[in-house]
């Protein structure tokens, strides 16, 4: 596979497939470049937009050109990171072991490639002519009914080829590290399932679903999810958490870009960027953005005020609706006990505090008169954070341990700065 060299990209829009453009991928020097031409078809197309801020100028015949990374940034988001990749490296290795070869090594377009179309992040689907890739094998989208398979084979995928081999088409379509899996809810729309790690020190998947819960309840726009707890033995639960997937509505397909693609950056370059450059490039292209730039801000003082850590700009995302660009439902948000080290912060000094969020307000476009209400509301329910971890199962050792992510001086501080 790593041979091609064309690939034909279509975008699915209201269960219609448009092609959209062409792909070239080659490799020079052990390096993988790509270059993309938009179709003629897609650039008389009514309903066409330039599917990356990279590739803005959409009647043209331009052949853009990815410098910095082997492909553009909307590709890079239809493609596997690490949990999918380790599976689907993974169980190449297994085929070439049982076949007595050596396993061939991949490149990232393969990786691309090998992503089930089905259950593929987005709208963009690939092909090299008529069928997608990758066709859909015996091995399909589980429904949730299996959802303790999915979570036991997730706990033997070190060590067990048939694990590997389960996980692989319905774990290897969407990004992030964490164990995680596509499955069906009964009306038949897609989920995204993610599992404890039996590298997790305490029960990651419950405080990511009470940290939903939360800003749910502080106005923010989180997907629909649940949680199911699996007794695995007599001592012994899991949690799963559930999540609707935001780039479907029913059965149709939604275009998604991470933050990361917005600002045409790659990955550890978070130090590069802050929230302000999001919110620079979102009052650019977003269809709503005195409505995003206000979400946005909210999700960034929710975000210091919880300590999710892991805020990277892969964490940001936004979908297109049919009048443009807009923020994507919050996802992946995560108390961290243990540091308030902010992998993205609010400007390129660094900050991470509840003043400079005030000082920066109106890059957001949020009126002076409403920030300390919106931050005192924010407080007031994030006060609640006890009683909505015992909601969800959370022990009273659990909370204590959790208790720095929420009891913190930032938080006094924007405590004060509201009374
Ligand atoms: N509810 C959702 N609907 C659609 N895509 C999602 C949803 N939640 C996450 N994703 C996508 O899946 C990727 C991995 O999910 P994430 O929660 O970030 O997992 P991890 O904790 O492994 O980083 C995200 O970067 C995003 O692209
Ligand atoms: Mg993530």
């Amino acid at each position: 596979m790593s041979n091609t060299s064309k690939i034909l990209v279509d975008i699915n829009i209201d269960g219609t497939n448009h092609f959209v453009g062409t792909m070239w991928h080659s490799i020079r020097k052990n390096r993988a470049f790509s270059s993309f031409q938009y179709s003629e078809e897609w650039q008389a197309n009514p309903v066409a937009f330039t599917i990356d801020p990279v590739m803005t100028p959409l009647h043209s015949k331009e052949v853009f050109h990815s410098d910095k990374k082997a492909l553009f940034g909307c590709f890079e988001d239809a493609a596997p990171d690490r949990w999918g990749r380790m599976l689907m490296r993974r169980t190449l290795n297994d085929e070439a072991k049982a076949q007595g070869k050596h396993p061939r090594s991949l490149t990232d377009i393969d990786f691309l490639l090998m992503v089930d179309d089905i259950s593929r992040m987005g709208a963009l689907r690939f092909r090299i002519d008529t069928e997608y890739l990758a066709a859909p094998t015996a091995n399909t989208i589980p429904p949730m009914i299996r959802l303790r398979e999915l979570l036991e084979a997730s706990e033997k995928v070190e060590d067990n080829p048939e694990a590997r081999k389960l996980l692989l088409t319905p774990g290897s379509s969407l990004g992030g590290a964490r164990p995680k899996a596509t499955v069906l809810s009964p009306d038949k729309t897609l989920n995204i399932a993610k599992f404890e790690s039996s590298k997790d020190e305490y029960n990651i998947i419950r405080w990511e679903a009470v940290a939903l819960h939360l800003a749910s309840e502080c106005g923010l726009c989180v997907p629909n999810f649940q949680v199911e707890n699996i007794t695995v033995s007599k001592t012994d639960q899991r949690t799963i958490l559930v999540e609707k997937r935001f780039d479907r509505s029913g059965v149709f397909r939604i275009p998604y870009i991470s933050t990361m693609t917005l600002l045409n950056a790659s990955d550890n370059d978070s130090e590069n960027y802050s929230y302000l450059h999001i919110s620079e490039k979102l009052s650019e292209i977003s269809n709503q953005p005195t409505k995003d730039l206000k979400e946005l801000w909210k999700r960034m003082v929710l975000g210091i005020l919880i300590s999710n850590t892991d805020n990277h700009l892969r964490n940001h995302g936004l979908i297109h609706t049919s009048t443009g660009w807009r923020l994507s439902p919050l996802f992946d948000i995560n108390p961290n006990p243990e540091n308030r080290n902010f992998s993205l912060s609010i400007d390129l000094e660094g900050n991470n505090d509840i003043k400079t969020a005030l000082k920066v307000a109106g890059y957001f476009e949020m009126p002076k008169t409403e920030v300390k209400n919106i931050i005192r509301s924010i407080v007031n329910t994030l006060q609640n954070w006890k009683h909505t971890a015992r909601k969800y199962g959370c022990t009273t050792s659990e909370i204590t341990r959790m208790a720095p992510a929420f009891e913190h001086a930032e938080f006094d501080r924007a405590l004060s700065i509201t009374t």
